[in-house]
């Protein structure tokens, strides 16, 4: 069992916080197969205070959508006490601070990854966060800024000082954005040294390789990003192959075309029928991506703008796809 602050989890694999992915029908279709505990996607606080449209709909949730994790990303002190105040009222479990996100815009104004260059301004930060709610504080790190400063350590440690309650941590420095080796060393580094629970990130593309993650560090739990990708099954996947050593058979294209229908009429309800295809012109990319012959069917769905178009297009794959036949779904 793996135990955040007053919060115990069964499963060992937790849906990772995507800005533009993590959305409400996602986490849903993906709690549906197995996922115990999500993410939403990060929220820029002060998007949140100027009750900017984009962050509230970051927000919103229902009953079967908990447990659940929200993420914040602030780099200014003054705005997080009346951030953290409105935040009160929101039904989640936990409360992750990002000091992981790589973007330029974000990391230009000192924030996210940018935050693990001034260490103590990060400590002083989430000792803010912690004074203020009465819910766990986590925090997102990554190795460091580039290969000459991986300071996740110092990082990990002083944020444990400051009271948080679990370290997740992307074993990958900023420079390397989202590719390149995962630094399992460092990340075993931290897990042996603090007493609160470590969940690494990185490449947690199938069980095997979840299982690698906690074999080489030690890590309390992973948290599963881009293997989500149309691929709500991984959660059990993995679960199973931890707990049996076994692999679970791979979806057929029927059962995911049926998968990807709901996950439609989940984003249309949650979007509207205007502004919903355009959302989903990725998940259908995500659903379809090791199919050989369904290319132009992808390269069709970025022309769609209606409900009824998009449904033919899945009807179309139901129909005619086949599996690449080096990819059981995803690749291993
Ligand atoms: C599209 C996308 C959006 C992401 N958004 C966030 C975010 O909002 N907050 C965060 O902490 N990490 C974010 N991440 C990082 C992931 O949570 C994860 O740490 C990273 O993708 C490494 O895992 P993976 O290699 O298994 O994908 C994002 C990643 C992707 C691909």
């Amino acid at each position: 069992m793996l135990t955040i602050g007053n919060l115990h989890l069964q499963s060992k694999a937790i849906l990772a916080p995507m800005s533009g992915v993590t959305n409400l029908p996602y986490r849903l279709i993906n709690r549906e197969f197995g996922c115990e505990f999500a993410f939403t996607e990060m929220i820029n606080i002060k998007g949140l205070l100027y009750n900017n449209e984009k962050s509230l709909k970051i927000l919103q949730t229902t009953a079967n959508d908990s447990p659940l994790g929200i993420q914040i990303l602030e780099n200014s002190e003054k705005f997080l006490r009346p951030a953290l105040e409105q935040l009160q009222d929101y039904p989640f479990d936990i409360i992750d601070f990002n000091s992981a996100c790589p973007a330029k815009k974000i990391v230009n104004s000192g924030g996210g990854a940018a935050l693990m260059k001034d260490a103590k301004k990060l400590q002083r930060i989430l000792e803010i966060i912690i004074k203020q709610t009465d819910k766990p504080v986590t925090v997102k790190i990554r190795t460091g800024w580039d290969a000459a400063t991986r300071n996740a350590f110092e990082i990990a440690k002083r944020a444990q000082d400051a009271g948080v309650r679990a370290v997740f941590i992307h074993g990958r420095t900023r420079q390397q954005h989202y590719s390149g080796d995962i630094d399992y060393g460092t990340i075993r580094k931290i897990k042996n040294s603090l007493d609160i629970p470590v969940i690494g990130s990185g490449n947690i593309f199938t069980p095997q390789l979840a299982k690698k993650m906690i074999d080489e560090t030690g890590c309390d739990a992973v948290l599963v990003a881009r293997g989500s990708y149309g691929n709500p099954w991984i959660f059990s996947s993995i679960e199973n192959y931890l707990n049996n050593k076994t692999l679970t058979h791979c979806p057929g294209q029927d059962d995911i075309a049926t998968v990807m229908r709901k996950h439609l009429d989940m984003i249309i309800d949650f979007y509207g029928e205007f502004h919903g295809p355009y959302v989903y012109r990725k998940i259908f990319v995500f659903y379809t991506k090791y199919f050989i012959n369904s290319k132009p069917l992808r390269k069709e769905v970025f022309f769609m703008t209606k409900k009824t178009q998009i449904v033919e297009l899945i009807e179309k794959f139901r129909h005619t796809a086949q599996r690449h036949e080096m990819y059981c779904h995803l690749p291993s």
